[in-house]
């Protein structure tokens, strides 16, 4: 892969939405994650920021096309940048009619990146600061854009298309995903070569 400036990738970002069949190889899947949240430093810290170093994003991941992994749902597990298969079934079907007008760019990725988050721990940490209740809430959703931004950064990086999707029905996506306790979605990420007509 030939080098390219951060100024050339930020210059070259934009939403793709219209994918290739072609599969995404596994080493390129890996260093979009770490790029979104991978643990560069002994005490944790990401690659992203983090208030009060609290970390508290969640990678889940759908792969319908990556070389080497089955199709399914994948807990991302950011010490290794492992991943540990939750499920084999075919959910972007299901994700798709969660997501606000059925977005075909759901169907058509080739892998999906979920930005999830525990909620309740930032929400409890700074519960003494005005607005009270909600300052946490508005960090988690200041983080999750700075991942999701790494993510897209990335993605340009090895010549991949993504969108951001915010608009899905939270309660029915974290049921796609089999969310428990307090982790919610915040972000999706479609990701895939992008089609020759894009
Ligand atoms: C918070 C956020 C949510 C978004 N949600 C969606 C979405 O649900 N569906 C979609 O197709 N695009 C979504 N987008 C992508 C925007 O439509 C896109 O960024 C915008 O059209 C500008 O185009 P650009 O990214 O190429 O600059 C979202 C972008 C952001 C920042």
């Amino acid at each position: 892969m030939s080098k390219v400036t951060l100024s050339q990738v930020l210059s070259q970002r934009r939403t793709v939405r219209n994918y290739s069949d072609a599969s995404i190889p596994l080493d390129v899947v890996k260093r979009l994650i770490w790029a979104g949240q991978g643990i560069t430093g002994s005490d944790g810290k990401r690659t992203a920021p983090s208030a009060h170093a609290i970390h508290p994003l969640r990678l889940y991941f759908l792969v319908n096309r990556v070389v080497g992994l089955e199709k399914g749902l994948y807990e991302v597990d950011l010490s290794d940048h492992g991943l540990k298969q939750l499920s084999g079934a075919d959910l972007y079907p299901a994700l798709t009619k969660a997501a606000i007008g059925n977005p075909q760019c759901i169907m058509d990725a080739a892998c999906i990146i979920v930005i999830c988050a525990d909620l309740l721990t930032p929400i409890q940490a700074f519960a003494d600061q005005k607005p009270f209740g909600s300052r946490g809430v508005r960090y988690v959703y200041l983080e999750a854009g700075a991942a999701a931004q790494n993510l897209q950064l990335q993605a340009v990086a090895e010549g991949l298309g993504s969108v951001w999707v915010g608009g899905f029905d939270d309660e029915t996506t974290a049921n796609v995903l089999g969310l428990r306790g307090p982790l919610a979605p915040i972000i999706q990420l479609c990701v895939g070569y992008p089609a020759s007509t894009e």
